[in-house]
């Protein structure tokens, strides 16, 4: 990608890379220099680590489930382990809930995704910190959602992971503003990835989903992985605590 910002020799940790916006990213990454480390769930990261590899980058795959702090900080540890040092981090990992209205909601179905989605950028920002502040700084972007600004009817436990992402992400760029550890989030609308692939494949349903989108589709995983690379670039230098919408216009009316 000619302009895009150049990552040589920047260790970029990523979770949730299996498929996706993190899949797109970490290649994004890799693409422009970054030795990438990638940490996920699911086995099938490690084909992300591969397709990188051929191309001529540097990746390593790492099993990690965000929920668990032992686990995220083996993540970091790897990371460091193998290149001595973090300087950016995209916090993607995350899951929908079963689509019900609040008060059919499971308990199980809250609890489960606020331990991904919501405490599991907690601890990733915890541990990425921990070591930014070790090797002088770095930069970090979490996967909100527009529905971190605005609600989606059925998926109250999202809505509520995500809000809390972009406060999340507000206090921690306050925290650590004067001590070069940038926060950024971002906000995508739908993209078509794995997560929504169901949806998609309902043309009536997928009719409903973009009745409201002014470009009128859904994005590619790709069209979000360009934000994240810029803003966890030097030429976002400025930017802290901001979460950056990406949703064909849904949100402009
Ligand atoms: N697809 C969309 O329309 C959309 C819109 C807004 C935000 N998002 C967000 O983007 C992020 C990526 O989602 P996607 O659309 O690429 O879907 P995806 O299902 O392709 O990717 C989700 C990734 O998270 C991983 N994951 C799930 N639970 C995990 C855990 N406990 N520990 C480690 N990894 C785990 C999965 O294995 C997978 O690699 C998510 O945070 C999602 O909420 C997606």
């Amino acid at each position: 990608m000619s302009g895009s910002p150049n990552f040589t020799g920047k260790v970029v940790l990523i979770t949730g890379a299996s498929s996706g916006i993190g899949r797109a990213t970490a290649v994004a990454f890799g693409r422009a220099g970054a030795k990438v480390v990638l940490g996920d769930l699911n086995e099938e990261a490690a084909a992300t680590a591969s397709q990188i590899k051929a191309a001529g980058g540097e990746a390593l795959f790492v099993k990690t489930d965000v929920s668990q702090p032992a686990s995220v900080e083996a993540l970091v540890q790897a990371a460091v382990g193998a290149h001595g040092r973090l300087d950016v981090a995209f916090n993607n990992a995350g899951l929908l809930p079963r689509t019900a209205d609040l008060a059919d909601m499971t308990t199980e179905d809250f609890d489960r995704t606020i331990a991904v989605d919501l405490r599991g950028v907690f601890l990733c920002l915890k541990y990425e910190i921990r070591q930014m502040l070790s090797n002088g700084g770095g930069a970090i972007v979490n996967t909100a959602s527009v529905a971190g600004l605005v609600a989606d009817p059925g998926m109250a436990p999202y809505v509520a992971a995500k809000h809390g992402v972009v406060g999340l992400t507000k206090a921690a760029a306050l925290d650590y503003a004067t001590r070069n550890i940038r926060v950024n989030a971002v906000a995508p609308g739908l993209v078509a990835t794995p997560m929504t692939e169901r949806w998609l494949a309902d043309p009536a349903f997928k009719g409903k989903l973009l009745q409201n989108s002014p470009i009128g589709r859904a994005a590619q995983p790709e069209e979000i992985a360009g934000t994240v690379l810029y803003l966890s670039s030097d030429a976002a230098s400025f930017v802290t605590g901001q979460t950056y919408v990406i949703d064909g216009g849904q949100t402009a009316h």
